[in-house]
């Protein structure tokens, strides 16, 4: 099992299309693949039209094992299924703080998933606190969407200092340009500015397209409503260029 995160301290910057995106590309080369909602505004639930219901909320999940497995859902496609979130998970932060090992729990309740799944991917909310740490400790890899802005950046900027002082592998943190508009001089400089600085920035971005915005309304990844559109390629574009940068194989690791 190979586990990804979709994680940024950031809101609003294409985590959410990334995870739902990428985690049906996954699937359908035949890799069984989970994504896991951990966001209690529960957004890929709602594009997987999944009802968002954890059974026993927040408290069942930190306990894991059968509590999880139960509420997880197959979606509209094979191989692809779904652990949805609820508005229980708002407090997921402060449920972790009460337990022994709090930093350590998503890693556990993650681990009976190995045998079932090639890929899991991780739809975070915002959060560099306990569950932020959770997310740092329980994946492979983080993948990061970074919208080309000054903000952005320095957010970027934060997250990879908080690994490097806490000992996190900030090795294991890649990023990629979300919602980009080349038209812009700054979103093209700042590209230029940031692939030099910083090692992770994968060589595929994802345009800003109404295409993507659309989701919402299909409730589908683009590749389903739009399969030829450059919101769908770039999805696909990303999804090979991070295999390849991170050396994923198609079947997990
Ligand atoms: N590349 C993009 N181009 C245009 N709109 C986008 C793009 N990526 C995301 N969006 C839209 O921006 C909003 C925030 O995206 P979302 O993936 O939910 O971000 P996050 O999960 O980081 O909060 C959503 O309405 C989504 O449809
Ligand atoms: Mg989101």
């Amino acid at each position: 099992m190979t586990t990804l995160a979709i994680y940024s301290n950031k809101g609003g910057v294409g985590k959410t299309a990334t995870a739902v995106n990428l985690s049906y590309l996954a699937s359908r080369t035949g890799a069984k693949t989970l994504i896991c909602d951990l966001d209690p505004q529960s957004s890929a639930t709602y594009y997987f039209r999944v009802k968002p219901k954890l059974k026993s909320g927040a408290k069942g999940f930190v306990k894991g094992g059968k509590q999880v497995n139960r509420s997880v859902k197959g979606t509209d496609y094979e191989n692809l299924d779904l652990l949805p979130a609820d508005f229980s998970l708002r407090n997921l932060d402060v449920t972790f703080d009460k337990l022994k090992r709090s930093k350590k729990r998503l890693r556990k309740i993650l681990s009976p998933f190995k045998a079932e799944y090639d890929f899991v991917f991780l739809d975070c909310p915002v959060s560099i606190s306990t569950l932020g740490e959770n997310i740092l400790n329980a994946v492979d890899t983080v993948l990061v969407p970074l919208i080309p802005t000054t903000l952005s950046v320095r957010t970027y900027g934060q997250l990879l200092s908080f690994c490097n002082k806490n000992n996190y592998d900030a090795g294991k943190i890649y990023t990629f340009f979300s919602m980009v508009d080349r038209r812009k001089k700054m979103h093209r400089e700042i590209m230029a500015t940031v692939s030099k600085a910083y090692s992770g920035v994968l060589p595929s971005f994802i345009p800003y397209l109404a295409e993507i915005e659309k989701m919402g309304i299909h409730r589908a990844p683009v590749g389903e409503f739009s399969p030829k559109s450059v919101a769908s390629k770039s999805y696909q574009t990303l999804w090979d260029k991070f295999q390849e940068t991170t050396h994923l194989s198609l079947t997990g690791k």
